[in-house]
C-alpha cells in the first residue's frame, strides 16, 4: 500500500552544548562553525532542501539566535556589499536566506533528542517530517533522505538510515536489528537500543542522523521516560514503534531502515571534524589546487615514523 501524505518538513535540533569545542563554542553554536567556509548548518539545510523539504524548522536553546539568523536576511550587510559591488560575496550572503523557509521553536531545557522533536510537534502537526541531525554531514551524491523519504511511501511508519561499523563503535550510537524485506536496500527494524555496550548490541548497524518520523512518534515521545544519559531519547519512542506488537506505539507503523553504505561525515568530535574540513577542501574545484600540493608537501615533510605532535618540528600556539 502506498502512503500518499507527503513528507515536506525537516526538523533539526541544534540545541547541544558543544562541550567538545570549547572555547569555539562559548558563545557561536557547534553547527555555526565552519567545516571549509560554510556552517555545518548550512550543508544539513540544503541537503533537507535537495530532497524537496523547504519548511525546515531548527530546534534551538539558549545562545543560538545566530543559527537563526543565519538564514535570515541581513539587511546592514547586504547593504555594504552592494554599495562596493561586490556581487558574489552578496551572492553569499543571501543564499542560506534563500533556501527555504527557516523557522525555530526553542528548546528550554537540553532534555535529550527525542524532547527536541517534541519540542516541534506544534509545527508539523499530524504529517509525517524528517529529522535531520546538524553533526552529520551526508555526501549529497548519495540521496540518502530522498531514498528515505521513497520507503516511506512505500512502507509507511518511520523510516531510519543504518549504517555497518566496527563493533567497537556501536557504543556511540543507536543501534538496529532488523529482517530483510524484498527491497535490498530496505529493512524491517525489529529493535532499536540506545548507545548499547558492545556485548549486548543486536548487531553492529547503527543509525545515523537522519530519520523519517510518523506523527504517531509524539504521543509516544510524550510518555517515554528519560533514557540514556536521563535524556529522553528519539531511539526509545522508534523502539517502541518498531516494537509496537509487543508494547505501546501500535498504530504507528512500525519502523524500516534504509541501508546506507555512502560516505557520513561526523562533525561531533575533534577528529571527525578535521578530517571532514581536510576532506571537503580536497574536494573543492576553488581550492584543492593549491592545497592538495600542499597537503602532500607538508606530510611527506613529516618525519616516518613518529606520530606525535613532536612529528612538526615546532611549537605551534
Ligand atoms: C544521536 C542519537 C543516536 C544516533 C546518533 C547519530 O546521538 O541519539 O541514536 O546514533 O545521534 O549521530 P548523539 O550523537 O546525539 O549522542
Amino acid at each position: 500500500m502506498a502512503h500518499s501524505a507527503a513528507v515536506t518538513k525537516a526538523v533539526v535540533p541544534v540545541a547541544g552544548l558543544g562541550t567538545r569545542f570549547l572555547p569555539a563554542t562559548k558563545v557561536t553554536p557547534k553547527v555555526m562553525l565552519p567545516v571549509v567556509d560554510k556552517p555545518a548548518i548550512q550543508y544539513v539545510v540544503e541537503e533537507a532542501v535537495q530532497a524537496g523539504l523547504r519548511d525546515v524548522v531548527l530546534v534551538t536553546g539558549d545562545g543560538q539566535r545566530s543559527v537563526t539568523e543565519h538564514f535570515g536576511r541581513a539587511h546592514h550587510l547586504e547593504a555594504r556589499l552592494a554599495a562596493r559591488g561586490n556581487e558574489r560575496a552578496l551572492a553569499e550572503v543571501r543564499a542560506p536566506a534563500e533556501l527555504a523557509a527557516v523557522s525555530c521553536v526553542r528548546q528550554d531545557a537540553p532534555r535529550g533528542l527525542g524532547h527536541a522533536v517534541l519540542c516541534a510537534a506544534g509545527h508539523v502537526g499530524a504529517e509525517p517530517f524528517a529529522v535531520l541531525l546538524g553533526d552529520d554531514l551526508i555526501d549529497p551524491g548519495e540521496r540518502l533522505l530522498a531514498r528515505m523519504i521513497e520507503a516511506r511511501r512505500r512502507y509507511g511508519g518511520s523510516i531510519v538510515a543504518l549504517m555497518e561499523v566496527p563493533p567497537d563503535q556501536v557504543s556511540a550510537y543507536g543501534c538496529a536489528s532488523f529482517k530483510p524485506t524484498d527491497d535490498p536496500d530496505v529493512v524491517a527494524v525489529t529493535d532499536l537500543v540506545e548507545k548499547p555496550d558492545p556485548s549486548e548490541a543486536p548487531s553492529n548497524w547503527i543509525v545515523i542522523g537522519r530519520y523519517v518520523c510518523d506523527p504517531a512518534i509524539f504521543p509516544v515521545l510524550r510518555a517515554t521516560p528519560a533514557g540514556r544519559g536521563g535524556e529522553i531519547q528519539l531511539t526509545d519512542a522508534l523502539r517502541a514503534l518498531a516494537t509496537a506488537d509487543r508494547g505501546p506505539g501500535r498504530d504507528g507503523g512500525g519502523v524500516h531502515g534504509v541501508l546506507f553504505r555512502g560516505r557520513r561525515y561526523d562533525t561531533g568530535n575533534k577528529q571527525d571534524f578535521l578530517r571532514t574540513t581536510v576532506e571537503f577542501a580536497c574536494a573543492r574545484p576553488d581550492l584543492a589546487p593549491d592545497f592538495v600540493p600542499w597537503l602532500r608537501e607538508f606530510l611527506s615533510a613529516l618525519p616516518d615514523g613518529q606520530d606525535g605532535p613532536d612529528a612538526i618540528g615546532r611549537q605551534l600556539p
